[in-house]
């Protein structure tokens, strides 16, 4: 798909199938292309957290009530000892 097709489509999702699990496969190429995110200096400062269990999911829950049924989160982070 061409990058103009893909801003074009993309869109805002907040409900999802709580039946539904993202595949090895799919997940591994969403961290890659967090991993391939311009980073200041490529100081690589992001650290990316995947929450899946019902333990992770719920303490997300507590914090936000925007996980919208999600089965995966990504929590995003950053290391701030490693940013200059
Ligand atoms: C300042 C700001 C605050 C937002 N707060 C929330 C929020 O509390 N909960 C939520 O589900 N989405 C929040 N969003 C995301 C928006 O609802 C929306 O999904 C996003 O801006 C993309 O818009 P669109 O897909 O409708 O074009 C926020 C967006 C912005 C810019």
């Amino acid at each position: 798909m061409e990058f103009n097709e893909v801003i074009a489509s993309r869109y805002s999702c907040k409900k999802y199938d709580t039946d539904k699990v993202i595949s090895e496969q799919q997940l591994e190429a969403i961290l890659q292309a967090g991993r391939l995110a311009p980073t200041a200096k490529n100081n690589q400062a992001q650290r990316i957290y995947v929450a899946q269990s019902p333990e992770a999911l719920a303490a997300i829950d507590k914090h936000t009530p925007c996980r919208y049924g999600a089965t995966t989160v990504l929590v995003v982070c950053w290391d701030k000892n490693g940013v200059f």
